[in-house]
């Protein structure tokens, strides 16, 4: 990034800022989250109401990210700070910090079994004995103590090297090869899953809602925290990335794209999973290693297939990255700015705590199983209070700050909307219509509605 606002970093071209912010976007939460998040919740019905929350809450919150990045040139709790002095919108700034914390936790534990199978299939891929099959094998490694971890731990150390040397050189680049590739492979292996047999069963179970769950509020809480977290929104990663864009660029055509991409990007993950899902007989609420036991046999089923799984969770465990990254800058940018230290101290010191941070959580899942929290293992826990709870409080305060917060007109300004109708529009959905959407979703999950 050019050293050009008192040393503040900032995109190369606006082309960098949209890649980073697809970057973040896509990464786990489109291919291992939805799967399995989709798979629970029943499918179909659930797919609708994700994209409703992304066209209606996601992509006007986006937008709201963009534009207070980008006008506060600052980190998620400066940014509050310089646009609101003395107000408590800044809390959504403690919340995003404290979310980076929480969900770079977990992420990490699972980009760790990403980077485990990859490793696998540098010698042709997971062993398995006949009996326990691909489940049989992920349920051994992830209850193994210090296997998991140890990969948990080599993810972090990646994520820590990239934002060490700073996020632009860090992913400019690897965005622009690798993203591409791991969305044409995703396509291919989506056809390639139709052909075995399941294709029938998967269509009707994504595409035709079973209306009755219409009615279920544990599906729209579902939806909206798998939109939140899909688009790495709620939580300052996008002010974040915004606040390294120069006043030039043009933010609602990025926040259409990098929303459009990763949403995209899910549905056709979930044509790739549930094909097989249900050509092999799993089951689809299998729960968070959906993904990693669906997989293996696809690639098993082809001739050679070991290098598309080698390419696959390569390519995975990439995307994770550039989204890790956009987690723990989150983290970082706060911190460096607050007390003044250097980026890579501050990049060292809060990896490693966030690193100790997820041990329980990948422990969770083995040796401490039965510590169970309101019927949550520890792993559930740390992913709800992030993904359900966080995330979509912190989208509500950030929408309730642009629409009532800011004059109206300098949040126009600062869009780049300007006065035009969507702008308006724009601006009633973040003062009237997202807030009171979530806060309903809100009360009917704990059953107050
Ligand atoms: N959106 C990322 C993914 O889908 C995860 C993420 C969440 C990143 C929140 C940043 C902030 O994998």
């Amino acid at each position: 990034m050019n050293d050009l606002k008192e040393g503040r970093e900032q995109w190369g071209s606006r082309l960098g800022f949209i890649l980073a912010a697809m970057g973040s976007a896509v990464g786990l939460g489109n291919i291992w989250r939805f799967s399995y998040v989709t798979g629970e919740s029943g499918g179909a019905a659930f797919l609708l109401i994700y994209i409703l929350c992304i066209l209606a809450i996601g992509i006007p919150i986006l937008m709201a990210e963009f534009t207070i990045g980008r006008r506060a040139q600052s980190d998620v709790v400066g940014s509050f700070e310089t646009l609101a002095p003395g107000k408590p919108w800044v809390l959504a700034g403690f919340l995003g910090v404290a979310s980076a914390f929480i969900i770079l936790s977990f992420y990490a534990v699972v980009a760790g079994w990403s980077l485990h199978y990859f490793v696998q299939y540098l010698s042709g891929g997971p062993s398995i004995d006949a009996e326990g099959g691909y489940g049989g094998y992920f349920g051994e490694f992830i209850s193994s103590p210090l296997q998991p971890l140890f990969w948990q731990f080599a993810f972090m150390v990646l994520t820590v090297g990239i934002v060490f040397v700073g996020v632009k050189k860090g992913i400019e680049k690897s965005n622009k090869i690798l993203m591409p590739l791991l969305a044409v492979l995703v396509l291919v292996l989506a056809g390639y899953s139709m052909t075995l047999g399941g294709a029938q069963e998967a269509i009707a179970f994504l595409f035709t809602p079973d209306w009755s769950s219409l009615t279920d509020p544990n599906v729209y809480f579902a939806a909206l925290g798998q939109a939140f977290f899909s688009l790495s929104l709620g939580m300052g990663a996008l002010i974040t990335y915004g606040s390294y864009l120069s006043k030039k660029d043009k933010l609602p055509g990025a926040a259409v794209s990098v929303a459009g991409l990763d949403t995209l990007f899910a549905i056709v993950a979930g044509l790739m999973i549930f094909p097989a899902v249900f050509a092999f007989g799993i089951e689809p609420d299998s729960g968070p290693g959906l993904v990693f036991i669906t997989l293996p046999g696809i690639f098993d089923s082809i001739t050679g297939g070991g290098i598309f799984g080698l390419a696959f969770f390569f390519l995975l465990s990439a995307a994770a990255l550039s989204s890790g990254v956009s987690l723990l800058e989150v983290a970082v940018a706060y911190f460096m700015r607050k007390f003044q230290w250097s980026r890579q101290k501050t990049a060292i010191f809060i990896g490693f705590i966030i690193f100790i941070l997820g041990i329980p959580s990948s422990l969770g899942l083995g040796i401490l199983s039965d510590v169970q929290i309101f019927g949550r293992d520890i792993f559930d826990t740390m992913d709800f209070i992030a993904s359900n709870i966080f995330l979509p409080i912190g989208g509500l305060i950030i929408a309730l700050f642009v629409g009532w917060g800011w004059k109206k007109a300098d949040a126009l300004d600062a869009s780049d909307f300007g006065d035009t109708l969507i702008g308006n529009g724009w601006i009633l959905i973040l003062r009237f219509f997202a807030p009171v959407a979530i806060f309903i979703i809100f009360l009917s999950s704990i059953g107050v509605l």
